[in-house]
């Protein structure tokens, strides 16, 4: 996996005439103007590019503002740090074109099969006048279309609510952004990486709301003053409610018609990857107790159900049971037939939506958080995360509730740095997809465990 929580790579700067034409457009037109210019009170929502938002008094600032509430570098640190200023780019690279040529699709940059994750993809009628789809991934795929909210927003007199009525998007709270990101970073009934994109070249794709939260190099600030503007969820709510969007979304793609098909082979892209993808002449096989398969199956890509399972385990022991018999019954009729498979998949997906409605209802305490970490990690040393993306899960699960425990100042700064540097040795276990050693993994939740004592 490719983790870089501490040091963000660079992106490569733009060329020089880009930089310019943005500063250019920005002397032309200041936001104010285009937002009022392209405001049609009854029309839909326009998106208006970012070089909307890139003003230098806006979000475009060279460096933090003193005493703004925010930092104003928004544009920089996005253009400069963020991949999602390049996702358009790498479909003009070799990488992107390459898996385009393969599927057929001739110009990855102008295939709407690609465009719509790696850019703001939205139809000819809502763009603005400044709207490029080269911007790639850009403020308004998160935020939301600026032309009915650019103006009130601009003068700052305008609240959180009055944004967000006038098309802004909730960003900061979890459950909507989960939807946010797994459209891009699952799929929706719109888009979806399966097999065949994967066959192609292009990377595996893996989730985890709180720890791609943090591995986004972070344009804002949590103070005071945003904690009073802004509910902060803590990072054991943010993995829960990921968890559970990431669980649902996953089901509602593998039973629907669009992504499934109907060929005689199921799409591939919900098993585990690397049931079908390791080196054969070393055989690793070892029975798991939360699928109850034979040898030689490959296996629902389950990792997101597991870790429900496990947090239910801690804080609500009817549904874990439930879950488990759940979890059984999907692999088991794996074996049958697409239609027990489809069905099983639609009853676990009920029972998700049940421990979903408990997240939402819950705020965790620190002991709930402590017995949840306990609980994943247990799983480890029974040997549940076999699959690489469940150990992948398991690793960023423990980070995530790690960090919600010093939050919440439950761990002494001994205990913090031991844990710290376990953490860092599960994602060393996980470098290498290809490499990977379910005994070594398990191995070291065992050590984690010993810390945790
Ligand atoms: C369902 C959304 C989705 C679709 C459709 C999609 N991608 Fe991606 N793509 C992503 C995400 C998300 C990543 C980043 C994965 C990660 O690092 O976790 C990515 C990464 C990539 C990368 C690697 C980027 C890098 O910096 O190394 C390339 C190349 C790529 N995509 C090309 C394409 C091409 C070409 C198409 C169309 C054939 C396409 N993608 C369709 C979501 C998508
Ligand atoms: C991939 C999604 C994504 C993209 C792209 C993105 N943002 Fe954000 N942005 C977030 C998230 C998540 C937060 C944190 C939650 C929140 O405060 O709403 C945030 C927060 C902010 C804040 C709030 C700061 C505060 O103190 O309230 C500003 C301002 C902002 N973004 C501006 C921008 C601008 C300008 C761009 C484009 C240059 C941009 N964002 C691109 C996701 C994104
Ligand atoms: C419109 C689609 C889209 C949305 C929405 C989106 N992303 Fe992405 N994201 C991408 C693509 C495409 C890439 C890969 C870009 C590249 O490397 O060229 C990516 C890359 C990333 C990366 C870098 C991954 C790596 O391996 O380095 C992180 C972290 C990330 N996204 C987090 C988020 C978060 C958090 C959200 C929600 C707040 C989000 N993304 C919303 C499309 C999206
Ligand atoms: C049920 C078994 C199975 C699963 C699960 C599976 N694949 Fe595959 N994969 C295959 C087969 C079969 C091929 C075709 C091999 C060939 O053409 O030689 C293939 C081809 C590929 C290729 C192209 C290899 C090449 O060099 O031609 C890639 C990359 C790939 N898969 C990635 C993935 C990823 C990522 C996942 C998980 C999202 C995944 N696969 C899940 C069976 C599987």
């Amino acid at each position: 996996m490719r983790r870089r929580i501490a040091t963000p790579s660079p992106v490569a700067l733009p060329p020089l005439w880009r930089v310019l034409a943005l500063a250019f457009g920005l002397l032309l037109a200041g936001a104010f103007g285009v937002a009022r210019a392209e405001e049609s009170p009854d029309g839909p929502p326009k998106y208006l590019g970012v070089v909307t938002c890139a003003g230098s008094t806006c979000h475009g600032a060279g460096h933090p503002v003193g005493d703004a509430r925010i930092n104003q570098t928004e544009f920089l640190t996005w253009h400069r740090e963020d991949a999602h200023a390049k996702a358009y780019r790498v479909l003009l690279e070799d990488k992107g074109k390459r898996i385009a040529q393969n599927l057929g699709l001739g110009d990855a940059a102008s295939a709407p099969e690609c465009l719509a994750c790696h850019a703001t993809f939205v139809s000819a009628d809502v763009r603005g006048k400044r709207f490029q789809l080269s911007d790639g991934v850009g403020c308004e795929s998160c935020h939301g279309p600026a032309s009915k909210w650019l103006g009130q927003h601009v003068t700052g007199e305008a609240s959180r609510e009055d944004n967000i009525k006038a098309g802004m998007y909730r960003t900061e709270e979890p459950v909507s952004r989960a939807a946010l990101c797994l459209s891009c970073h699952l799929g929706n009934q719109d888009k979806f990486a399966n097999h065949r994109l994967m066959g192609a070249g292009h990377p595996r794709l893996s989730f985890e709301l709180d720890t791609y939260t943090l591995l986004q190099p972070a344009h804002y600030r949590v103070d005071a003053d945003y904690r009073a503007r802004k509910q902060v969820a803590p990072h054991v709510q943010v993995w829960a409610v990921g968890q559970a969007a990431a669980a649902l979304r996953t089901f509602e793609l593998f039973t629907s018609e669009k992504w499934q098909g109907k060929s005689v082979l199921p799409e591939f892209a919900f098993f585990d990857c690397h049931a079908c993808h390791h080196v054969v002449s070393e055989p690793r096989w070892a029975p798991r107790a939360t699928t109850g398969l034979p040898p030689g199956v490959p296996r629902v890509n389950d990792a997101h159900v597991l870790m429900l399972l496990y947090l239910a385990k801690a804080i609500a022991p009817d549904l874990a049971t439930q879950l488990h018999d759940g979890l059984l019954a999907l692999h088991k009729a794996s074996l049958d037939s697409r239609e027990a498979t489809l069905g099983a998949a639609r009853g676990l997906s009920e029972l998700v939506k049940k421990v979903q409605g408990k997240i939402l209802a819950h705020t965790f305490s620190v002991d709930e958080t402590r017995a949840m970490l306990d609980s994943i990690v247990a799983g480890g040393v029974a040997g549940d995360y076999r699959d690489y993306a469940a150990a992948e899960q398991a690793a960023m699960a423990v980070h995530a509730l790690t960090d919600s425990l010093a939050e919440a100042k439950a761990l002494d700064d001994a205990r913090s740095k031991t844990l710290a540097q376990q953490i860092k040795v599960l994602y060393e276990v996980l470098q290498d997809q290809n490499a990977y050693q379910p005994a070594r993994f398990s191995g070291e939740m065992q050590n984690l465990a010993s810390a945790l004592k």
